[in-house]
């Protein structure tokens, strides 16, 4: 017998359907040249830093035997991240508590894993589609209602212009909420303040904080933590996720990892010890040099080059604001974030739009129904892209 969950899906990955649709477009008119501000990935090469240490890591294989990794993530990397991103701020988080992975994706599906089927989940919408989907294949979702764009089992958290795209505690008691900040895809940002009202809700009511802090490097303003740590008590109540595809360029290197605090006990159980299960039994770790690669970026020279990456990426996406603004679109996103959140013009649906600028201007952006039903009548274009690009797609728009 089949998991006959996941028969339930709509549809494809939303970036699997945008992908297909360019496709299909550039097949059809391979004259065009198509500016793809769709999916949030990469546009720089790997900075020197990084390829130098993959470089020395695949010179030491092939001197002396690596075989399979830690788990949990080769120590030299966990001791890195634990001194640069936690203690070296102050915050209280140790080394074995940080699991390293091949990038946050998959543990943002595989952390259900963690938690019963009958566990009320929690989302924003809009949302990243992944905590969605994942949870709908593993059963706890209910069904998807097609007239109205949502799971029958799953609370919404709605995220409106009204609110800053912020979520609110919702009416129901949820076992499990997912936060992302700086969000995808909106951009928007909580400060430390309302985290801490979340951090606080969440140990109230016993639920678990997932938080997704895969865009922390574009923070630039003082008030909007860097992590869910800096609130106080999230060590009872908070998963934090990290990536290095955005603020290093790893997307098709794969690393990241994930802090489970020991203080954080459901049941009575350690999630902790739960997820050191959930790692020892179904992966393998993640290979020597990818981890070697991953702790150059904590070197003086790897943050230097990343955090000048970083920069490049918010001038992007600081410029698509500006210019979408100056066009008269009702723009947010793009100072916290490296993702512009755009309002279709007229009464455009989302795709409406994706397909007037696919076919008009040849430009690739992302429809923001595809993250949930309150994204709907909103657009997301991303700063990922190079500058020439960027500049040509904000020139061909302002044509239309
Ligand atoms: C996005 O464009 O939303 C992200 O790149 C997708 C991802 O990180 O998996």
């Amino acid at each position: 017998m089949i998991n006959k969950n996941y028969l339930k899906l709509p549809g494809s990955y939303l970036f699997a359907t945008i992908g297909r649709k360019v496709k299909e477009y550039s097949e059809a008119h391979p004259e065009k040249s198509i500016v793809r501000l769709g999916i949030g990935d990469v546009s720089l090469p790997l900075a020197p830093a990084i390829v130098e240490a993959m470089h020395k890591a695949a010179d030491e294989m092939g001197s002396t035997v690596k075989g399979y990794p830690d788990y949990e993530g080769y120590d030299f990397l966990r001791q890195v991240i634990a001194a640069g991103d936690y203690t070296g701020r102050g915050l209280d988080i140790s080394v074995d508590e940080i699991f390293v992975n091949d990038g946050a994706k998959c543990d943002s599906a595989d952390l259900g894993d963690i938690f019963s089927t009958d566990a009320k989940i929690a989302v924003c919408n809009p949302v990243y589609p992944v905590y969605v989907d994942s949870n709908a294949m593993a059963g706890r979702a209910g069904d998807y209602i097609a007239e109205k764009g949502q799971w029958s089992n799953l609370i919404y958290l709605p995220c409106y212009a009204s609110n800053n795209f912020a979520p609110e505690f919702p009416a129901e008691r949820p076992d499990v909420i997912y936060l992302c900040f700086p969000n995808n895809p909106t951009g928007a940002t909580v400060t430390k303040a309302q985290l801490q009202e979340w951090v606080d809700y969440a140990n109230k009511v016993g639920a678990v904080i997932i938080y997704d802090a895969a865009y922390e490097a574009y923070i630039t303003e003082a008030d909007v933590p860097r992590s869910i740590y800096e609130c106080e008590g999230a060590r009872t109540c908070a998963i934090e996720m990290r990536s290095f595809s955005k603020n290093a360029g790893f997307t098709g290197t794969r690393l990241g990892f994930t802090v489970i605090p020991k203080d954080l006990i459901r049941d009575g159980v350690s999630l902790h010890m739960l997820w050191t299960k959930h790692q020892e039994n179904t992966m393998n770790g993640v290979s020597y040099i990818v981890q070697a690669a991953g702790a150059a970026v904590y070197t003086p020279e790897g943050r230097r080059q990343t955090q000048e990456q970083v920069a490049y990426y918010m001038k992007n996406a600081q410029t698509i604001r500006t210019a979408l603004a100056d066009m008269g679109y009702t723009v947010s996103g793009g100072v916290n974030a490296p993702y512009v959140w755009l309002k279709t013009p007229g009464q455009m649906t989302s795709w409406e739009f994706f397909d007037y600028l696919l076919e008009k201007a040849n430009v690739v952006g992302t429809p923001g129904s595809g993250f949930g039903s309150c994204g709907e009548g909103y657009f997301r274009l991303t700063g990922f892209g190079s500058a020439e690009n960027t500049e040509e797609a904000l020139r061909r728009i302002r044509e239309l």
